[in-house]
């Protein structure tokens, strides 16, 4: 049969080319030869649904099914390892593993990539399943999703794998698909990744695998285990892993003394700084298996290995102006305007300087040399003034006094850093920022309308106000620019669509200050309906769990304006939801009011969010881990050791799911 043959070979050229391109970065075809043999293989396949693959190279583009992944229990625990933030304490590991061991040994230096770990299992070649670190014992089942990784080999080369394994590794996002990705959410208004980190893990697990293709993840693998690996060095199986096809990093040593270590690290230290992908340190393990063995590991980590962690980058450049930035509740932020400067990755040319005080604390002056480092935030921070370089320095900077987008006089509040402008009114900023939290994702999501039209539409005066949102017409909407027949046409649907929007989320769409999602929850589950809302008390308010004194103060505040006062009339006129769905009504009990319980393991009957769902619904509290104060564990199977040790500790007793649903009546 010529057309099965001709599939087979082109599977196997393609995951060859693949190879070429994707793990040695050296392709011998180009894309458009590529793309017509990737095409030929689908046309292929289409007439030939018998010879199915479940690692056929057409699977790299994802596809659109969606499906919540499933739980699966790692067969090897994935631990995590110990830091160290000096050499002092590298050396302290070294001295640690030459006493236990005894014996000459040898040490494998490696980087530490920074993404999100995955587990990878192969059968006789071929992949067949990926799953994510997860709480360590257990972890989502991603395999679709990691198949559209392109340096992740679907078959493997050679033939001296061992019939199965597993292999981890590290998923990147590179630092330019970082940057194109974080441009685009922001144009579109979306929330932005703080770091590549949080982006890959975003990325792989996405419900649709099309959407993770197009993120142009990668992936380092480091680390081999099994019962039949070729050789008892960790390096060595590596460079077998390599023969296979895995992308191993070439900059991985063996060292032998201390010193050798810290030249890798110095090294690496330099290097990093001109890689595409970010890292944090580099990983020191000693190389033979049985010696692994020998050191074997404390409750978290192995003995045999330990992370070494580069300091956060920091970058030295001139500051040229400080600029100020009115947020949606009115807080002025200000930015430091910088020379542009390279910086762990990215060019910087803004940076936060948060507030007065910190602007107070620097005794800042435009021209200084400022040192700038990347926390765990978006924005760059100035962490401090290169006083030695101060020579001819401008103004001392001074915080406003007025906001910049209304000239109104800024307000401090007893015990807040931040300035704020309280024309919530009349500011721009404020106005069209809470528009755009309005239509969020997570609030309203009526997302056909972006910042951009929000701009626009306010300045001609269409959209003052988030009641006007439900006056506008598509035949207004339709002459705006970038707008067109067809959008003006989504949007008005979506607005339609935002009438069956649950009422918490409603009122988390309202945007009153320090009511986030779970707080309009919390609320809309204790009142039921607006009403109730706007005529309690504080102290009503503050009944409910989780509520406080500020929280409740700003609700009560924010209802006694006429103004939203006003709002609220007009969206429930608009045809908004102000109650409680019947059916979150529905089947609502206390049989578990007061009792604390924390959800473990692996569950046949129901998902975990469903018994997250079913807790709540009955009046119980679902909390994250064991304390003295949990009334039981809703355990399912494979839970995890350390869990299950607290909670014999502390006599918490466990629950099984037949049980659980009995209790309920289920
Ligand atoms: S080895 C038992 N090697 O760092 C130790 N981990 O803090 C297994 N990581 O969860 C891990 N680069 O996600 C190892 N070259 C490397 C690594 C590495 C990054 C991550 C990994 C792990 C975390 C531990």
């Amino acid at each position: 049969m010529e057309q099965k043959e001709r599939i087979l070979e082109l599977r196997k050229q393609l995951h060859e080319h693949n190879y070429k391109y994707y793990v040695l970065n050296s392709p011998e075809i180009g894309d458009i030869e590529f793309d017509a043999l990737m095409r030929e293989l689908q046309d292929l396949e289409a007439l030939h649904p018998e010879l199915y693959d479940a690692n056929s190279p057409t699977l790299r583009v994802g596809s659109d099914i969606t499906k919540e992944f499933e739980q699966v229990a790692h067969k090897y625990p994935m631990l995590s390892l110990g830091n160290t933030y000096s050499k002092a304490e590298v050396a302290e590991f070294y001295d640690r593993v030459r006493r236990t061991l005894n014996e000459d040994f040898e040490i494998c230096c490696e980087l530490k990539f920074d993404g999100t770990s995955i587990s990878l299992t192969y059968v006789d070649g071929k992949l067949v399943r990926a799953v994510t670190r997860g709480d360590g014992e257990k972890g989502d089942d991603v395999t679709a999703n990691v198949k559209t990784i392109r340096s992740v080999p679907l078959v493997l080369s050679g033939c001296d794998y061992p019939r199965e394994f597993e292999i981890r590794g590290e998923v990147l996002m590179p630092w330019n698909v970082f940057e194109v990705l974080n441009a685009e959410r922001e144009a579109a208004g979306e929330q932005l990744f703080a770091n590549p980190r949080n982006a890959a893990s975003g990325a792989i697990k996405l419900q649709d695998s099309s959407l993770v293709a197009k993120r142009r993840l990668d992936a380092y693998l480091y680390y081999l285990l099994g019962e039949e690996l070729p050789a008892d060095g960790h390096y060595e199986n590596l460079m077998a892993a390599e023969r296979w096809g895995f992308k191993i990093s070439d900059t991985t040593r063996k060292c032998r003394t201390l010193d050798d270590i810290y030249d890798f690290i110095d090294s690496m230290d330099v290097l990093r700084r001109g890689l595409p992908f970010a890292t944090d340190g580099v990983v020191i393990k000693v190389n033979s298996l049985r010696q692994q063995k020998n050191l074997g590991y404390t409750a978290k980590s192995p003995r045999w290995a330990i992370a070494y962690k580069f300091q956060a980058e920091r970058a030295v450049t001139r500051l040229n102006e400080v600029s100020y930035q009115v947020g949606r509740t009115g807080v002025v932020t200000p930015v430091a305007n910088l020379d542009p400067v390279q910086l762990s990755g990215t060019v910087v040319r803004r940076a936060s300087l948060h507030n007065a005080d910190i602007i107070e604390k620097f005794d800042l002056h435009i021209g200084d040399m400022v040192f700038v480092e990347k926390g765990g935030e978006i924005i760059p921070k100035i962490t401090g003034v290169d006083l030695d370089m101060r020579i001819l320095v401008g103004d001392k900077v001074k915080f406003i006094e007025r906001c910049p987008e209304c000239g109104t006089e800024l307000m401090r509040y007893p015990g807040e850093a931040a300035h704020y402008c309280t024309n919530e009114s009349g500011c721009p900023p404020q106005i069209k920022g809470r528009i755009e939290h309005f239509v969020s994702r997570e609030a309203m999501n009526i997302d056909s309308i972006g910042p951009e039209t929000i701009e626009t539409m306010y300045k001609l005066g269409l959209l003052n106000n988030i009641a006007d949102l439900y006056t506008l017409q598509a035949t207004e909407l339709m002459f705006l620019p970038r707008m067109g027949a067809k959008s003006a046409e989504n949007v008005v649907s979506a607005l339609e669509a935002s009438r069956n929007v649950p009422f918490e989320r409603v009122l988390f769409a309202l945007g009153i200050r320090f009511v986030g999602a779970t707080v309009a929850k919390r609320l809309a589950r204790a009142f039921e309906n607006i009403d109730a809302i706007m005529a309690a008390t504080p102290l009503e308010l503050m009944a409910v769990e989780e509520i406080g004194e500020r929280i409740a103060m700003s609700v009560q505040q924010f209802f006694a304006k006429e103004e939203n006062r006003q709002l609220i009339k007009r969206l429930k006129t608009a045809g908004l939801k102000f109650n409680l769905d019947a059916e979150v009504l529905e089947g609502r009990t206390e049989i578990l009011k007061g009792k604390t319980i924390v959800i473990s393991g692996v569950f046949n009957r129901h998902s975990r969010d469903e018994y997250k769902e079913m807790i709540e619904k009955n009046g119980g509290k679902n909390v994250g881990s064991v304390s003295k104060s949990t009334t039981f564990i809703l355990a399912g199977e494979n839970m995890g050791p350390s869990k299950l040790e607290k909670a014999q500790k502390m006599g918490v007793p466990l629950m099984n799911e037949d049980e659980f649903l009995a209790m309920l009546s289920i």
